[in-house]
């Protein structure tokens, strides 16, 4: 009854109480069948959340109940001032959690990164992890303790125990129309690091086609709100607006992101996602007061990555997180694909003209690799490791016509659909006369 109620007055835009709040997560959570709400109900509480929002306390109220729907980290005294994550509010081809969890923990940080998987048409740090022979997501909060305390780092998802009531709102969400709202990231987000019991916090806040803020200013807004209830829980939280116009290094799709990474981590990566990561691990460096700067906390991921030292935590960490040896030594230091599910066939997408490259649509290259099966149709639907996008041209390039753009890895994929797939990839490159402007990658930083 006080669940429909509470979806009632959602419905007629009256503000929620504390306590009703805190009700619908205990519901949420909640192990007995018959008290639970019902997937209906969840799903009509978000819509009517997503049509009308939440004012600035109920957002908080709702990040406090989901936070406290689970196990809240405390850490060893002599951690302190050294636990940090960063968080990404999704973008295509954003594989940085990967590389920068074990740089900033080669730096001596501690990060237990909780993470999530696609939403949407944005890929999933977790999805994309999974796609390691042997690794696993899913651990007790003691088991993720003593990952962290061995590795530096870990990168887990929500669980029964861990943020449970944003692992089953997430799911919902996924498939329900209702994960591009401010202040369902916002809770979302928040609720995950701050049980954590973070010191500092870097928001990545992606703002473009391929992002769920598409301009600048709702990045603006979002990343103000996370910040500001960020803070309430005694985080130091700072927001980077970045650009998510085109996707993010080369590679879209879960094995082809993890491939990636890897290159990343043997500083073989791609310039702009190179860039992301040492502003991000930066500006975390700088807040522990690790560094003095930026420039000097840039430095100290950059040296991480180039001595080998961040690789080095990540064969660690995969290995604590269920992979063997033998797996992780292919991995890192081998040859990985002879480990990483790879697709069967690959389609070269052509340039119709010559002419410089001026754009790579990001939200044209996920809804591909979103109909390749690399996100979810359905809750809980497993996806696809091995399909995905590489870009060959990035924008800025010149390309003669005739020159391969991108490549489209596919599994199991229809012919027809596949001609439409190759289509709207086509479509989704702009080539121009002109040289294009450069445009920044890193937007605005917001404290
Ligand atoms: N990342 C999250 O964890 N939650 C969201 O709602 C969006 C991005």
């Amino acid at each position: 009854h006080s669940i429909v109620e509470l979806i009632r007055a959602k419905r007629d835009k009256r503000e929620l109480s504390e306590n009703q709040i805190k009700a619908f997560i205990s519901k949420l959570v909640c192990t007995n069948e018959e008290d639970r709400v019902h997937d209906s109900q969840i799903g009509a509480f978000l819509m009517a959340a997503f049509l009308n929002g939440f004012t600035f306390l109920e957002t908080s109220y709702l990040t406090q109940a989901m936070t406290y729907s689970g196990f809240t980290f405390s850490w060893p005294q002599e951690w302190r001032g050294r636990v940090v994550d960063k968080h990404s509010t999704g973008g295509v081809g954003d594989k940085v959690s990967l590389i920068l969890a074990p740089a900033l923990a080669a730096c001596g940080l501690k990060v237990p990164m909780v993470s999530g998987r696609s939403l949407d048409f944005t890929g999933g740090t977790l999805d994309k992890l999974e796609s390691i022979p042997g690794f696993s997501v899913s651990f007790s909060p003691d088991k993720m303790r003593k990952i962290v305390e061995d590795a530096g780092c870990c990168i887990v998802g929500q669980t029964e125990d861990l943020v449970p009531a944003d692992k089953l709102l997430y799911r919902i969400r996924d498939t329900t129309a209702t994960v591009e709202h401010e202040d369902l990231i916002s809770a979302s987000v928040i609720s995950k690091k701050a049980a954590e019991s973070l010191d500092a916090l870097v928001l990545d806040i992606k703002a473009g086609s391929g992002a769920f803020m598409k301009d600048i200013e709702s990045a603006r807004h979002l990343a103000l709100n996370m910040v500001k209830i960020g803070n309430t829980f005694g985080m130091k939280v700072t927001g980077v607006i970045t650009r998510m116009d085109t996707p993010l290094g080369n590679a879209v799709g879960n094995a082809l992101e993890v491939a990636e990474a890897i290159d990343a981590l043997q500083n073989k990566g791609p310039p702009d996602l190179h860039e992301i990561v040492l502003t991000l691990g930066g500006v975390l460096i700088q807040s522990t007061g690790y560094a003095e700067s930026l420039d000097e906390g840039k430095k100290q991921i950059e040296e991480s990555i180039a001595s080998g030292s961040a690789l080095k935590i990540f064969h660690r960490m995969i290995i604590g997180q269920g992979t063997s040896p033998t797996v992780a030594q292919e991995l890192c230091y081998g040859d990985k694909w002879k480990c990483l599910p790879r697709a069967q066939s690959i389609r070269n997408i052509t340039a119709e003209s010559s002419g410089y490259l001026e754009n790579i649509d990001a939200m044209a290259v996920a809804k591909v690799c979103h109909a390749l099966g690399c996100g979810r149709t359905q809750p809980g639907m497993s996806v696809k490791f091995e399909p995905g996008v590489v870009l060959r041209k990035k924008p800025g390039d010149l390309v003669a016509q005739g020159d391969i753009l991108m490549e489209l890895h596919n599994q199991e994929i229809s012919n027809g659909v596949l001609v439409n797939l190759i289509k709207s990839l086509q479509d989704a490159c702009l080539i121009v006369q002109n040289p294009p402007e450069p445009k920044p990658l890193i937007i605005e930083t917001l404290v």
